[in-house]
């Protein structure tokens, strides 16, 4: 019988760059939400509070601690030493875009390619990346996957009526960088760029017809002009947290010993609309990081549209896929942090 054990993270864009350009590329968010929103960015009080007289120095502050909080999950993952991490990540339009978009979609490759430093444009990104993972900003990974298990949970999902697209190639004409950014740089941070521990990509259309957010981020056009798209919603959480109950009896059927590890921000401030993409919404992070803690995340079944994208919790669709596998079963959380320099609410946790 399978042994499943859980980590919960996030992929935190702000630590592919180096830490002095956390807070630039917060003043870019500033200036995407002021174009949304068509006013000043305005920080609430408990952020002026948090970035103080020298944001910059608050930014390289926030980049240390999380860091920090990665290096303790690898020493788990260590203590663990599963035969295969099962990523859960959301897609933001890169390998899933308007010309083919499935609600959730499976990697089942033998191995995964991946190009992550295309967004790390700052000066001393370059640098950072040499340091930090020894390569070239234009250094193309090639990681191992754990093909034989992927199907396996792809054909029992099948066979109990989720209807899940697999893939064994990310790269497309729109999109050459591979995996997407929640999976490359949870590997990244997770030091498992070497390859040592075997992935198994799972992604979740987290953002649903928000997803025309991006499309606003990379051409200056207004939300309404990206809406033509067409992006389809988002899957329910219902659905979300009975598929992972079925991921969960796969596992448990097979010898493999895995690991669940959902990566993602919960409410990001730019996207919580009840406060106009100027705050997080603190109180209901916290109220959720509590049900992971005290063994009811199964309530998250029940927290779905309008609620979740009012609240900026799109890409807690990825902890709700986590929360079927892991059932009731309580979560350790071993730091959480309230981080208005890097405009979210992360949550780091283990499921022993
Ligand atoms: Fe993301």
């Amino acid at each position: 019988m399978g042994e499943i054990f859980g980590i919960g993270t996030s992929h935190v864009p702000y630590l592919m760059g180096a830490p002095e350009n956390m807070v630039r590329l917060r003043q870019g968010i500033c200036k995407m939400v002021e174009r949304l929103e068509g006013r000043p960015f305005q920080d609430p009080p408990e952020a002026l509070a948090q970035l103080g007289d020298n944001p910059m120095e608050v930014g390289k502050e926030h980049h240390r601690l999380h860091w920090q909080a990665f290096t303790q999950l690898r020493a788990y993952i260590d203590e663990v030493s599963p035969d295969a991490i099962l990523l859960i990540g959301d897609d933001q339009a890169q390998c899933f875009q308007a010309n083919n978009l499935p609600p959730y979609a499976l990697y089942v490759g033998a191995q995964v390619d991946a190009k992550p430093f295309y967004m790390s444009r700052f000066p001393g990104d370059a640098e950072y990346i040499r340091q930090t993972w020894g390569v070239a900003p234009d250094h193309r990974y090639l990681w191992p996957c754990q093909a034989e298990l992927a199907v396996a949970i792809r054909d029992e999902l099948l066979r109990n009526g989720f209807d899940i697209a697999s893939s064994n190639d990310l790269n497309s004409d729109r999109w050459q960088y591979g995996l997407g950014h929640a999976h490359a740089n949870t590997q990244l941070f997770l030091h498992n760029d070497d390859g040592r521990y075997p992935i198994i990509p799972l992604f979740i259309n987290c953002y649903g017809s928000d997803l025309n957010i991006f499309g606003t981020m990379a051409s200056g056009q207004s939300l309404e002009a990206q809406s033509t798209s067409g992006y389809p919603p988002a899957p329910t959480s219902r659905r979300l947290y009975e598929m992972g109950r079925v991921i969960r009896n796969v596992l448990l059927r097979r010898p493999e010993r895995v690991l669940v590890c959902p990566s993602s921000t919960w409410s990001h401030t730019w996207l919580t609309k009840k406060h106009h993409r100027m705050r997080m919404d603190v109180e209901g992070n916290l109220e959720k990081m509590h049900w992971f803690e005290r063994g009811q995340a199964s309530l998250l079944a029940e927290y779905d549209s309008p609620d979740i994208e009012n609240n900026g919790d799109h890409e807690l669709r990825n902890w709700i896929v986590a929360a079927g596998i892991m059932g009731n079963r309580s979560m350790e959380v071993m730091w959480h942090v309230i981080s208005w320099v890097s405009t979210g609410f992360r949550v780091f946790g283990i499921w022993r």
